[in-house]
């Protein structure tokens, strides 16, 4: 699935998956990153079971899909906030940087051992996610909010 073929309206909110920490407040967004750690949870659920076909040949790409759709989805949102070109520039590099990390990290599935990438990945996943929404995204929430842009959302 490409990334344009995601849209906002195709998302269930499932707030439980999401600690209060986490939320920013901008639900588009909280509904994504809710849907990204689920994508996360289906990869390593498949993963653990032996269904590589599923993981690396479905999921992975799904992800990696979700990850590049969510990351413009913000990008969109934050390009309405006035006079914030230091966190929009600072936040762009921090996806830049994690879509760079994600590439490499996939790229490499076809070079070395499966059970090796899949935790240097999860790991990337879970820790890069989750440090990155506890600050930089939740900045993001408090201006958007702040400045009312999140009522453009469609
Ligand atoms: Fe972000
Ligand atoms: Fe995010």
């Amino acid at each position: 699935m490409s990334a344009s073929e995601w849209s906002s309206s195709s998302l269930v909110c499932r707030p439980n998956l999401l600690t209060g920490s986490l939320l920013t407040g901008v639900r588009s967004i909280d509904m994504q990153h809710s849907e990204l750690f689920e994508l996360i949870e289906a990869f390593e659920s498949a993963h653990a079971a032996g269904d590589l076909a599923t993981a690396v040949g479905t999921l992975l790409p799904h992800l990696e899909a979700y990850v590049i759709f969510h990351f413009s989805e913000e990008e969109q949102l934050m390009s309405s906030l006035v006079n914030e070109a230091s966190h929009i520039q600072m936040h762009l590099a921090q996806h830049q940087s994690f879509k760079d990390s994600l590439q490499r990290i996939c790229a490499g599935f076809n070079v070395k051992d499966d059970e090796v990438i899949v935790e240097e990945l999860t790991a990337l996943l879970r820790s890069w996610l989750t440090q990155h929404i506890a600050t930089t995204d939740m900045s993001l929430g408090r201006k958007l909010l702040a400045q009312g842009s999140h009522k453009l959302w469609k």
